[in-house]
Parts: structure tokens; sequence; C-alpha cells
């Protein structure tokens, strides 16, 4: 797929990796682009940087959603590109209160639910459409130190090839974006913000923390070639195939990495059992 001329709609996009794909969907030469946000005046700032419109919303509203695309589709025009992208970490293992976990499944997974379900059937009308999911490498390995992003974004590249899967015969396409660590604001944005500094929950920096814009150059290659999987930092296709080829020994040099990364008295697993 090429950017020329289509209208996209990214949420997420007030900040970081989405604010990065709204400006280089731009600069691509897409017609228009809708940046969603429930940081409103940051969507806005983005949106008038590129001349698009900046929607204030929170993703797990569906009707919100709902609304964002079928105004979209009728005062803009055809949307040709949807990202589900807004996303957030945490840090916590199995202590962690489990309604932050429904939250953080509402935002990762049932956002994108949304959107699929709200999008698809105008670009089936039309016999084309694509949907760029943002997961992150944990989705298809894991994040040290955060059950409940491991979990989400698991669940966000299992609904991603479900999606994929189901409606392709339909003429919808689907990625997946499946980033390691990337420089944005998802640290400081992130409710544990303070207890994350200096953890071993860093790993996911490990291959090298990339700019947006590296994610984007990524991103664009991997929608030219209609790739499900959008992979910024190479080494994850290999970690990939490592754990797919032996499982258990991908587990024994995770669990060795992760007990090299945090002191003993750290560990995750001491968050509910005490050192
Ligand atoms: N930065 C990384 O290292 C990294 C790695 C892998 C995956 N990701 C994923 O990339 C995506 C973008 O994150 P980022 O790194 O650019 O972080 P960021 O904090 O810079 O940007 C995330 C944006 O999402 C918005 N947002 C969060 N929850 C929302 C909600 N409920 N409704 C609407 N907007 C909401 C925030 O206001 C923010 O503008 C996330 O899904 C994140 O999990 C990030």
């Amino acid at each position: 797929m090429e950017l020329e001329g289509k209208i996209a709609v990214v949420t997420g996009g007030a900040s970081g990796i989405g604010q990065n794909l709204a400006e280089r969907f731009h600069t691509e030469g897409a017609a228009h682009v809708v940046v969603v946000d429930r940081d409103e005046d940051g969507a806005k700032a983005v949106a008038g940087s590129v001349g698009g419109t900046g929607v204030g919303c929170d993703v797990t509203d569906e009707a919100a959603i709902a609304d964002i695309v079928a105004t979209t589709e009728k005062d803009i025009g055809p949307i040709g590109l949807f990202v589900s992208n807004a996303g957030y970490v945490t840090l916590g293992g199995l202590e962690a209160p489990v309604d932050d976990l429904n939250r953080m499944f509402e935002v990762h997974v049932l956002a994108h639910l949304y959107a699929a379900r709200a999008v698809i059937p105008h670009m089936v009308d039309r016999g084309e459409g694509y949907l760029l999911n943002t997961a992150s490498a944990a989705g298809l390995l894991s994040q040290f130190g955060s059950l409940h992003y491991t979990i989400t974004k698991h669940a966000a590249v299992a609904l991603a090839e479900w999606v994929a899967i189901t409606h392709g015969h339909q003429g919808i396409k689907v990625s997946v974006l499946c980033p390691q660590a990337v420089h944005t604001n998802i640290g400081p944005n992130s409710p544990d913000a303070d207890r994350m500094v200096g953890t071993g929950a860093d790993v996911a920096g490990a291959d090298g923390t990339l700019t947006p814009d590296a994610v984007s150059d990524t991103v664009i290659e991997a929608l030219r070639e209609e790739r499900f999987h959008v992979l910024p930092h190479e080494d994850v296709a290999e970690y990939v195939k490592r754990k797919g080829a032996d499982v258990d020994r991908w587990i024994g040099g995770m669990q060795r990495w992760q007990n090299s990364m945090f002191p003993p008295d750290q560990h995750p697993a001491t968050w509910l059992t005490g050192a």
C-alpha cells in the first residue's frame, strides 16, 4: 500500500510513535491525517502541523471511535488506513491489581477491536483497506517486569492475526507493529514512571533504543510490502524464530537473562512473594 492520496487515522497521535507516523504519512503524500488522542491539545497541535484534523478521544470509548470513523468517512473521505496505536506501560507482576489489567486490556486490545469493527464494513464496501495495529515485541516475546503489558500485547497480536486471517479475502490488509525500545514519552507517561527508572524493565532497550523516525521508516517499508510483522528491531525476528523452534530453551534463556537484569531483592518474583 502507498500512502499517497490516502486518508489515515492515527490513535495515540499526540506523542511518540503515533505523532511521528502522522507526520510521516503527511510527507509521504497522505491526503489527510486524523490525529486522535486523549490529549486533545496535543492531537490538535500535531494535526495542525500536518494540515489534518485533531480529535480528543479516549480510545476505550467505543461510541467515540465509531463516531470518528463515521464523521471522517462522511466529511473527509474514505479511510484507507486506520492505525490503532494508543498505549502505555506499567510495572508489576502477579501482585498487580486485576482492575489495572482490565484497563490496559481496554486500551491495548478492545480499542483495536472497536476500530476494526467500525471501519472494516466501510473498507469491505470498497474492496480494500488497511489496519496497522501497534503491539510490541513484548506481544511476540515477553516484557520483564510487566505482566499486564505482556498479556495485553500478546492479545493485540492475536487480534491482528485473527482479523488478517478472517477478513483478508475481503481486501482487508493488516500489519502489527512490534518494536522493542523507542525514544518516546512512554516512560514519563507511565503511571509507574517513578518506579521504572533503572530497573530491569529497561531490558526492552537491550538491542538499542530507536528513534520514532527509524520506526516510521520500517512502517512505511512494511506497508509498501504489505508485511504482517513490522519489526523495527531486526533481532526480534530471530528471537521469534528461536522461540518457535524450541520454547523450553527460549524460556530458560529468558529466565537467565531476567535474573541478570534484576538484583535478587528487586526481582519481579519478589513483588508477590517478598525477597
Ligand atoms: N516506546 C516504546 O519503547 C514502545 C515499544 C513497543 C511498543 N510501544 C507501543 O507504541 C505505542 C505508542 O507508544 P509511544 O511509545 O509512542 O508512547 P507515548 O506515551 O509517547 O505516546 C502514546 C500516546 O497514546 C496516548 N494514549 C494513551 N492512552 C490513551 C487512550 N486511552 N486514549 C487515547 N490516547 C491514549 C497518550 O496520550 C500518548 O499521546 C503504544 O501502544 C506502546 O505500547 C512503544
